[in-house]
């Protein structure tokens, strides 16, 4: 195979090579179990390190084109299954008109709906659509790089860390940002407690109570919660097929000035929308015009099937974003390890809230994941999580084609852990929920997302599930709304 490749380019060999590669498949000058190229002889003839390919292929294995066969080599994997569902479908949802959200109290379902969740994980037999992270995989590795870990800390153990967190940990999320187009060194990275901690410290840094903050509407409920204690006030500017409307974000930065933008620019939730990199920059530009920060949260980082635009962050020269990022959805929510990456004039006193909130993060937690992040592994773990996923989700959309009311309307995201369903308004979402629950089935409720706790009637579908849980539990709730 003749790969040419531009070594002037800024964007990285690997990733040229896998471009050329995807873009052989898509042609169909690579069919389906073609075997690629051994590692050697293609970094011979392209002239590259051996890792390079390594890296190139681990990519193309995550975006589910080549699978690996043990002893056997790489091979272009079948097409995923085919979804016979238009996007146009799923733009018409979320285009509609919708109206801007003004909302000066909240809706307060968070607290309710965490705890049903948590309790319906320990009950046998449930299928819980409703869950914010992945269903645990083969995790043996984690165990074993944990006991690793815990041989290597015994002594920092015995006493406190830094506020920012271990400097290893750092220095590894670091290079990992890198892959993602965002260059942070350790100096800027600030270890929390989950990215829920860094959503609010952001928030109490930036607003104070009566201050105007601008969400997605939909967005994260949990960031709601957060807001809602603020006591600030919050504008819910409507998410589009293509990110958050930017002329109605403009119309309400100039008439309200808030003080803060909120956004999940990559596999929003609940919607699961990434935005483009031009998106990104219009946003930005507005930001910058009108002074106003931008705390970009970007919690399913890694969890993208396809190549996703590079972070807000990335394009920021006047410190204007805060950037959040968690280990919860990648590993396990339970570590509790997320981070921020704050820049400028801002670091010190974020840094200073962090240690006024509780000194740090577990020194467990730290190590675990930063020797694990360092073995390697993460990144083939986050391969096999992404082909998995990409197979789950293709199994949900599959089961909602063949169960669901034909004015049911959903997105198809390019990853994360969720689908949004937009049911039709003679629908109660509650009720729906209720029935399903009486079934042993979990779902999240609409409403939760939306800031005024209003908005179309919507559900929130984890596809992060057994196949088989995930055909069996769509057809529950295709019945039940069949006799809605
Ligand atoms: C968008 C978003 N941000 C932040 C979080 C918080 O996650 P954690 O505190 O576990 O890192 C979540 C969890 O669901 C989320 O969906």
């Amino acid at each position: 195979m003749q790969i040419l490749l531009d070594r002037y380019s800024s964007q990285p060999i690997y990733l040229q090579i896998r471009d050329r590669i995807s873009k052989l498949i898509q042609v169909g000058a690579m069919q389906p179990g073609d075997r690629l190229p051994s590692i050697r002889s293609l970094a011979q003839s392209a002239q590259v390190n051996k890792l390079t390919v390594i890296e190139a292929y681990s990519v193309l294995e995550g975006d589910g084109l080549i699978n690996a066969r043990q002893g056997a080599g790489y091979f272009v994997s079948a097409p995923s299954a085919t979804v016979g569902i238009s996007s146009v479908r799923a733009d018409a949802m979320l285009n509609s008109a919708q109206e801007v959200a003004i909302v000066e109290t909240y809706n307060d379902s968070f607290f309710d709906s965490y705890v049903t969740s948590i309790q319906a994980q320990k009950q046998e037999g449930t299928i819980d659509f409703s869950l914010g992270f992945n269903l645990s995989g083969d995790l043996e590795d984690l165990t074993r790089i944990a006991r690793r870990a815990m041989t290597g800390i015994a002594d920092s153990l015995c006493g406190y860390e830094l506020p920012q967190g271990q400097l290893n940990l750092r220095k590894q999320i670091s290079q990992q940002l890198v892959r993602l187009g965002l260059g942070a060194s350790p100096e800027n990275i600030i270890v929390t407690n989950g990215s829920r901690q860094g959503l609010a410290l952001a928030m109490q840094y930036y607003l104070k109570p009566g201050d105007w903050v601008i969400v997605e509407s939909p967005t994260y409920f949990g960031a709601l919660t957060i807001l809602k204690e603020l006591g600030t006030r919050t504008i819910g500017i409507p998410m589009r097929s293509d990110g958050m409307n930017l002329e109605l974000l403009e119309q309400y930065l100039h008439n309200y000035r808030p003080k803060l933008i909120y956004t999940i620019s990559t596999l929003h939730n609940p919607t699961g929308i990434t935005t483009s990199q031009a998106h990104r920059q219009q946003l930005l530009a507005l930001a910058e015009k009108y002074n106003c920060p931008i705390l970009e949260d970007n919690a399913f980082e890694g969890l993208n099937f396809d190549t996703v635009p590079a972070p807000i962050k990335a394009l920021d020269r006047a410190d204007l974003v805060t950037y959040l990022s968690t280990f919860s959805k990648t590993l396990m929510p339970g570590l509790r390890v997320g981070y921020m990456v704050v820049t400028g004039e801002h670091y010190p006193p974020l840094l200073e809230r962090k240690l006024h909130k509780d000194l740090h993060v577990s020194t467990v937690s730290q190590a675990v994941i930063s020797e694990y992040l360092a073995s390697g592994h993460f990144r083939h773990h986050l391969n096999h999580l992404r082909n998995a996923n990409l197979y789950r989700r293709n199994t949900m959309l599959q089961a909602l084609e063949a169960h669901m009311l034909s004015e049911v309307s959903w997105t198809i995201p390019n990853g994360g852990l969720f689908l949004w369903l937009r049911l039709p308004d003679r629908i109660q979402v509650q009720s729906l929920k209720s029935a399903a629950s009486a079934a042993n089935v979990l779902i999240g409720c609409g409403k939760a997302f939306f800031p005024s706790g209003q908005g179309y009637q919507a559900m929130r579908l984890n596809f992060a599930q057994k196949p088989e849980d995930i055909t069996k539990g769509i057809a529950i709730l295709g019945n039940l709304l069949k006799t809605m």
